[in-house]
């Protein structure tokens, strides 16, 4: 049914991934992050949990806070994750967690984060950053490192935070004169690696410019009705690898329905309208379903709290070992 995509077999290991509570995934996040998640748990060790401390730096509010983390939780399980094969749980479940992210801020320097963009960007801006925002990157090396985590599928955007989570591990590493802490490899799909939003930016909850995996029939209409093109007329030709509008289509089209459009942009003679048409149905087409699995999954609540509840002790056993690990290493075994 989808595009073909390209990235060497994994089979085996331990895949890790988080994503913040910070509003309704969209398909940015889909294609960048959530697929390879389900695609890797069926023949790998898939842990995948929602980062609510990292969430913490940005939302103020606890009944948002609680509500979105389980939201995001039942998303996760709609898009395909099967609660028996992956181990799905809340950062906040795992204190073993922020024991380590306190061993590695000790070895972490200060200009390492200081080069980190959102802290930098916030800095460029004017905008005042507190220090959550300033050692996000360290507890973001912490969920990976404490899992002893082979793969982390991610989008574009988090490659340099998985770059410092490698410098970290190889600064203990070094100063503890012992393999305490495993590296990781960043799990980028080439393609879909910067999904495009609504007017060509980035797509990003925090730009506006995102369509909701599960939002509402008529505001995917909307939106994609809405997606920002030039003002070629029909009987042109057209170049896809800058059309907006062509490349939205291109995420959810097969490989021969992608070169056939492609066709028929450089030939002349497709008008965006009927593009826009034709990525809505191919959007029903592929997201239906998973919107109807959520439907089913909203009627139950506490299913999801018992998923996570199981993930968490799964977690914490894995969690502690390599906590365990690091503390031994720097000297401070349990007596
Ligand atoms: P947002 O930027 O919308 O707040 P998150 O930070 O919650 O998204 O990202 C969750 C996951 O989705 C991360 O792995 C991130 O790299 C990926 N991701 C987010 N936006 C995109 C995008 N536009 N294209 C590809 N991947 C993305
Ligand atoms: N920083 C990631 C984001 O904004 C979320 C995240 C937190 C994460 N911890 C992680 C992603 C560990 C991968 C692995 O999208």
């Amino acid at each position: 049914m989808e595009a073909a995509l390209t990235q060497p077999a994994v089979r085996g290991k331990r895949i890790l991934s988080g994503i913040q509570p910070t509003g309704a995934p969209h398909i940015g996040n889909y294609f960048g992050a959530i697929r390879q998640y389900v695609d890797l748990h069926h023949e790998n060790d898939g842990f995948y949990f929602v980062a609510n401390y990292h969430a913490l730096t940005t939302v103020r509010d606890a009944e948002t806070m609680t509500r979105q983390s389980l939201d995001v939780a039942l998303d996760l399980l709609a898009c395909g994750l099967d609660p028996a094969r992956a181990t799905v749980f809340l950062q906040s479940d795992i204190p073993e967690v922020m024991e380590l992210t306190w061993i590695l801020t000790c070895v972490t320097p200060m200009g390492l984060l200081e080069r980190c963009h959102a802290y930098k960007d916030k800095v460029s801006q004017g905008l005042p950053a507190d220090h959550g925002l300033f050692a996000y990157p360290v507890l973001m090396a912490a969920d990976i490192l404490a899992y002893d985590s082979d793969y982390v599928p991610v989008g574009q955007d988090q490659k340099q935070h998985l770059e410092v989570t490698r410098d970290i591990a190889t600064r203990l590493n070094y100063a503890f004169g012992q393999e305490i802490l495993k590296l990781p490899e960043p799990y980028i799909m080439p393609q879909v690696a910067t999904v495009p939003g609504l007017d060509g930016r980035k797509m990003s909850k925090s730009y506006g410019n995102d369509i909701g995996i599960f939002e509402d029939d008529a505001s995917v209409k909307r939106k994609i009705m809405r997606v920002v093109t030039d003002s070629t007329p029909v009987e042109d030709p057209k170049d896809p690898s800058t059309c907006n509008a062509f490349q939205l289509f291109a995420l959810f089209a097969t490989e021969e329905e992608r070169a056939e459009m492609e066709r028929r942009y450089r030939e002349g003679g497709v008008g965006y309208g009927e593009v826009k048409k034709q990525t809505i149905e191919l959007f029903h087409r592929l997201l239906d379903p998973l919107r109807e699995r959520r439907r089913a999954l909203e009627r139950d609540p506490d299913f999801v709290r018992d998923v996570l509840r199981q993930g968490a002790k799964r977690a914490r056993g894995h969690a502690a070992e390599v906590l365990e690990r690091a503390r031994t290493a720097c000297g401070m075994p349990r007596l």
